[in-house]
């Protein structure tokens, strides 16, 4: 039976209507249309559907709807603010740190995460941080160097 929740996404409160045990990944894609959170392996592996929850990085596929009632979750789509782009998304830019794109979303906001912790990680922190991120067009040295730039 459905029932209401009440979602602070990106800093608005939204009530769904949803199963319990639904994921956050299929509310947010299904049900409020932010298709910016992909979903690839759906096991918590691949990192394309990171979202920051209370500021932490979450996997937006391993958690259901009633585990974020009441907390705010940052998505990809809330990452700019007035029409700009966020310094992680121009760093992604200006080095070119994608191919097909669709593990960027992840990488950004496990990127705005690891630089909320460590303002200047190392090289190795960054690659550790982004362990759980996969890109399969094997674009990690451009992301590398972009997670660097939105560093200095
Ligand atoms: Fe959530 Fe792969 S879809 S980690």
């Amino acid at each position: 039976m459905k029932r209401s929740y009440e979602l602070v996404i990106n800093g608005e409160t939204r009530t769904v209507m949803s199963e319990p045990g639904r994921t956050l990944l299929e509310v947010l894609r299904e049900d409020l249309g932010l298709t910016g959170t992909k979903y690839g392996c759906g096991e918590g592996q691949c990192g394309a559907c990171t979202v920051l929850v209370d500021g932490r990085r979450e996997h937006a596929c391993k958690l259901a709807v009633e585990d974020v009632a009441g907390r705010s979750v940052l998505t990809i789509e809330g990452l700019g603010r007035e029409g700009r782009l966020h310094p992680v998304q121009e760093a992604f830019l200006a080095e070119h740190a994608f191919q097909c794109g669709y593990c960027t979303p992840g990488m950004i906001l496990a990127t705005v995460a690891l630089l909320q912790r460590h303002p200047r990680p190392t090289d190795a922190q960054i690659r550790q941080w982004l362990n759980g991120n996969l890109c399969r067009c094997c674009g990690y040295p451009r992301i590398l160097r972009a997670v660097q730039r939105a560093a200095q």
